[in-house]
């Protein structure tokens, strides 16, 4: 799920570990590293962790100056040392992100040649493509040029060549990939973070682009062969320290730095010394439009569904979400004039991308509410709303969600004073419900203590069942995917209405039901859904504000008690103690809370 590539001056072996480590907030389940020493090829492997393999390099080093890392989030074939990248097919060793596509056809092909696999991995039919090209006569960059052509699917790939000692190739389509520029050396990286350590200095590949990577610089070639100039960029993550200071894990930090980094946010949208929106750059013109879509994927999708509670309701503009795996083959009518808006953290991940190239394919205009500034995702969109959550490292979202939700209520508020749907004094109250959130999430993090106690119960379920209405209905089911991502206990998320028609069968004494009820419109009919589970023996955890909890009188295992938050930004306040909920119980289940089993950060196939 991440590549690394030095030319170096010194040895490359643990460098390349180094910046390995940088990219592992994006998952794993193997990984590797080879270089070259005096032109030969060799390389270390090992299944988990990069501990793994640091144990192996430091049994037996690794030497060389040149050389490819690579960890892996298994997509064909199991997670052992075998299919672990790089691999070999002399002259060539390959690493690679992504799904080649056509690889049962390359295959057969390459078998009828006399080619022998030793895995089930796409990757290793990339290496004997570009091994049966050089024996056909093709130098190394022509080789690797002419199979990369041949490949069909979304990928991201780097080679070293033996006998080679200055030349990696990297080639992207799909999957990103930056060249790093240093003093007598070059980087390759999936991201600026791996390379921070070496260099700010950043050159972004295209799609369809390959790239000859020599000491003293790089040539880039796009998809029609041509020669291409791309600019290098200064990266802002150098100075960023992705470190975990006194936290026990990078969620943990995360989740503590929302009040923060929503702030960040907000001040974007909004002027905060007036209290009043601020002027903001936007291709989509929220007054003439007459629908909205939305697409996403994970945690970005439930950021979306509670968008849509918001711009319908306020905005009056007309919302179509959808799962963005699922918008992007399911037709359905678009119009011109209208607007698409793709929710995502990394800004890379491969449905949402294909999803936004689909919109604008049909003219709508684009809209992106990201992360990654440098990410594909806001570069291809026409407007960037950007959140300012920083570096997420933990797989599991938490401050990219709420930050999400802070950009998605500024929009709100801009496209319902573009659209005359509230007057100025509404559109005041709901500012400074906004600026409130930092004090009130500061405020809320206190509760940390009360959710310590009750995550120790719920360490005990197979299942629990998560209920609300209204804006509370998607946080539910963000709360479900929040224990399942980290805790690996089942959990699903209902609309607290609905129970009566299915997930009811389910409640008795050793199911929690988590309600999120803040004493809203819809509050008491939310502790009517509550009664039918206590009726039936069901453990309620209920999460309310003090006027709830008085004004609830059904039986909970345990109330927890937030601030009086405004209607409208309770569900940003109210993701927090669902995230600690999920943190504590993984933590105390002793489960891999910073990269869960299976999961990757940023997901670049489809
Ligand atoms: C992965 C991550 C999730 C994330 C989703 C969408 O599944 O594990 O945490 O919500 O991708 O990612 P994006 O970067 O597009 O927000």
């Amino acid at each position: 799920c991440g590549i690394v590539g030095i030319i170096g001056t010194r040895s490359v072996a643990p460098l390349l570990v180094d910046a390995l480590k940088r990219l592992e907030y994006r998952g794993y389940d193997s990984a590797g590293v080879a270089t070259l020493e005096d032109g030969h090829l060799d390389r270390r492997r090992a299944e988990g962790k990069l501990s793994n393999l640091e144990a192996k390099l430091s049994d037996s080093p690794l030497g060389g100056h040149i050389g490819i890392g690579h960890t892996r989030w298994a997509t064909h074939g199991v997670p052992n040392e075998t299919n672990a990248h790089p691999h070999f097919s002399t002259p060539v060793a390959i690493v690679h992100n992504g799904i080649i596509e056509n690889f049962a056809e390359l295959r057969q092909e390459l078998k009828a040649n006399g080619y022998e696999f030793a895995t089930q991995t796409d990757t290793e039919v990339v290496a004997h493509l570009v091994s049966s090209l050089t024996k056909a006569g093709r130098e190394p960059v022509a080789a690797a040029q002419e199979a990369i052509s041949r490949l069909r699917g979304a990928f991201a790939i780097a080679m070293l060549f033996e006998g080679e000692d200055d030349l990696i190739i990297g080639a992207r389509n799909g999957p990103p990939l930056a060249i790093g520029h240093g003093e007598d050396e070059m980087y390759l990286g999936s991201d600026a973070i791996a390379l921070s350590p070496f260099t700010d200095s950043i050159t972004y590949l295209e799609d369809g682009d390959f790239a000859v990577i020599r000491s003293g610089g790089v040539d880039i070639f796009d998809a029609q062969g041509q020669k291409v100039a791309r600019q290098a960029q200064k990266s802002s993550t150098g100075a960023i320290v992705v470190d975990r200071g006194n936290y026990r894990h990078f969620m943990q930090k995360e989740i503590l730095e929302q009040p923060e980094v929503v702030s960040h946010t907000l001040a974007y949208y909004l002027d905060l010394a007036n209290g009043a929106p601020r002027q903001i750059d936007s291709s989509i013109d929220f007054a003439s439009i007459k629908r909205l879509s939305i697409s996403a994927c994970g945690t970005a999708y439930y950021a979306g569904l509670i968008g849509k509670y918001w711009l319908e309701r306020f905005a009056r503009l007309p919302v179509d979400i959808d799962i963005a795996s699922e918008f992007r083959y399911r037709e359905m009518p678009l119009d011109a004039g209208d607007a698409a808006l793709f929710i995502s953290q990394s800004g890379e991940t491969a449905d949402t991308l294909a999803s936004l190239r689909y919109c604008k394919g049909e003219g709508l205009k684009i809209g992106a509410v990201v992360n990654v500034r440098e990410s594909t995702i806001a570069r291809e969109a026409d407007t960037i709303f950007p959140t300012l959550a920083g570096p997420e490292i933990g797989v599991a979202s938490t401050k990219a969600f709420t930050c999400q939700l802070a950009s998605l209520a500024s929009l709100t508020i801009h496209a319902a004073k573009a659209r005359g749907t509230l007057d100025e004094e509404t559109i005041a109250e709901m500012v400074h419900g906004l600026m409130e959130l930092p004090r009130l999430m500061t405020k809320t993090l206190k509760v940390e203590q009360d959710i310590v106690g009750l995550s120790r119960e719920l360490a005990h379920a197979t299942d629990v069942l998560y209920l609300g209405r209204d804006t509370a209905f998607p946080l539910a089911m963000e709360g479900a995917l929040k224990l399942k991502e980290i805790s690996y206990i089942h959990a699903e998320g209902y609309a607290a209405g609905e129970l009566k028609h299915g997930p009811i069968a389910l409640i008795d004494e050793d199911l929690p039901v988590i309600v999120i009820a803040p004493y809203d419109a819809v509050f008491e009919k939310t502790v009517s859904n509550m009664q039918e589970v206590a009726a039936r023996g069901g453990k309620i955890i209920l999460i309310t504000d003090a006027k709830g909890a008085a004004a609830s009188s059904v039986d909970t295992l345990k109330t927890i008690v937030m601030p009086d938050v405004p209607a409208f930004v309770a569900p940003i306040v109210y993701a927090l103690p669902i995230q600690l909920l999920a943190y504590h119980t993984a933590v105390f289940m002793g489960t891999d809370v910073d990269q869960p089993r299976n999961l990757a950060k940023s997901v670049t196939v489809e």
